[in-house]
């Protein structure tokens, strides 16, 4: 809907589809991706780590990730990027334009791929703190071994007074999404300031995201992040960079609202 939307503004030829490929398949998929007439492609859990290793290279923040959602051509080998980073930080700074300035410490929770990528961005940009809670307390303490001695593990017990302290929280587990548990925490101890991120968007009005404007915090959700890591890809792939405006959200936000309607 994002890329066909763009296409049919820009008056240009072309079309995105899905593919449906199995984890089995996906690596004689991407072998053969340069003879399949595409141009590039997305691709999504649980394919990133195989897209990585699929290209001939990477972009550095792939490369630091190992993990790539956006391929396409170079003299018909392929390369890859990872434009979640680009659409996390790019979202923060259209909702709240100073926020690095206001950010000094910000907890991350969840420690798969989806936190790897938030934590990435913060740091790029000087987060000076960053504490990261996860459910499996030795994945967070993997992820903070493996980035940034900037990056601090803890688990769930810890929330309360790490929220005391926080600028940002963000929610980078898969609770809150349509089909999954909520995500069960409590903001009373957040500090007044902060603001909340909450990177999943179906349903777009998550649990969290309600609870965090009620206390008067700016809400930040994942439908954003989602429009404009799309942005890096469509520019590759077409040669022009697309524009994420209120209508493109709207007509996703619409679709998304039906989505949940519709279970
Ligand atoms: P992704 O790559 O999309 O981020 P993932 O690697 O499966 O997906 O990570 C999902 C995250 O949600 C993890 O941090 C996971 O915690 P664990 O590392 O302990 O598994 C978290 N998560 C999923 N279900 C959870 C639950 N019921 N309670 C707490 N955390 C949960």
């Amino acid at each position: 809907m994002i890329h066909r939307h763009w296409l049919a503004e820009l008056k240009l030829e072309g079309d995105y589809i899905r593919e449906d490929v199995p984890p089995g398949k996906i690596a004689s998929f991407l072998a053969g991706f340069a003879a399949s007439g595409y141009v590039g492609a997305n691709v999504t859990v649980p394919h990133k780590e195989a897209a990585f290793r699929a290209v001939v290279r990477a972009e550095p923040v792939a490369a630091a990730l190992k993990a790539v959602n956006t391929l396409w051509l170079e003299e018909g080998r392929l390369a890859g990027t990872n434009t979640d980073v680009y659409g996390f930080l790019a979202h923060l700074d259209e909702s709240l334009p100073d926020w690095t300035a206001r950010t000094k410490m910000a907890v991350v929770l969840g420690a798969g791929g989806a936190a790897r990528a938030v934590v990435y961005g913060l740091i790029e940009r000087d987060v000076g703190r960053i504490v990261v809670i996860n459910r499996t307390r030795t994945r967070a303490e993997m992820l903070a071994a493996e980035i940034d001695a900037r990056v601090t593990p803890a688990g769930f017990a810890e929330l309360p007074q790490r929220l005391r302290e926080t600028d940002l929280l963000v929610n980078a587990t898969s609770l809150g999404m349509t089909g999954q548990p909520p995500l069960d925490i409590d903001l009373g101890p957040l500090k007044p300031s902060a603001a909340v991120y909450d990177i999943v968007y179906a349903p777009l009005e998550t649990p969290l995201l309600a609870a965090a404007r009620a206390r008067g915090h700016l809400a930040v959700d994942g439908l954003g992040m989602l429009l404009h890591q799309a942005v890096p890809g469509f520019e590759r792939w077409f040669g022009v960079r697309p524009k994420v405006t209120p209508t493109l959200r709207s007509l996703v936000a619409a679709d998304l609202g039906a989505r949940e309607r519709a279970r």
